[in-house]
């Protein structure tokens, strides 16, 4: 009996049905500006996105293992975005979740080096970045 609550919380951690905040007690605090995640974490990652995909690909297994963690960050920035207070409106939050959707399907993409897939859900992915853009980001960057 004891073994079964364990193995369901096991369960339910790999269904992401724990609640999200179940992080030992560490609560997240900001320390960069949205522009800076953006600087920093989402241009790099999509100049290495951009590069393969101006040469035709990814192509191979350690091009596609790169394309899967550049997407990561992005995703990961995307995610902070919605975290500690920096949700402005509702095209900011939306455009974040479409990222953050899109983005996990692209990494499945990379992970399965499918090129369709992946080139399907960056589309989407890039059009999360225009909806939050529009409102957000100074038209001349
Ligand atoms: C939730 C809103 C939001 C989303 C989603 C978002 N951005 Fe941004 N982005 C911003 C804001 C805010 C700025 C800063 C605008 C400013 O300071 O004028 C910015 C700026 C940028 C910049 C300029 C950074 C610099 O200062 O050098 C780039 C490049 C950029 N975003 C790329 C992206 C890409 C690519 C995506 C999608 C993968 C994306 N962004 C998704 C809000 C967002």
């Amino acid at each position: 009996m004891k073994r079964i609550l364990p193995a369901c919380t096991l369960v339910l951690v790999m269904a992401g049905a724990v609640g999200a905040n179940d992080d030992g007690g560490f609560a997240y605090k900001k320390a960069a500006a949205v522009n800076h995640l953006m600087e920093y974490m989402v241009k790099p990652s999509m100049d290495t996105v951009k590069a393969y995909r101006e040469a035709g690909g990814p192509s191979g297994k350690e091009e596609w293992q790169t394309a899967f963690g550049a997407v990561s960050m992005v995703v990961e920035a995307a995610q902070l975005t919605l975290m500690d207070g920096r949700v402005k409106d509702d095209p900011w939050k939306q455009g974040a979740e479409e990222v953050v959707a899109a983005g996990r399907d692209a990494m499945l993409g990379a992970y399965r080096m499918d090129t369709d897939g992946y080139a399907k859900a960056l589309k989407a992915m890039s059009a999360g970045c225009k909806t939050c853009h529009d409102v957000h980001k100074k038209k001349d960057e």
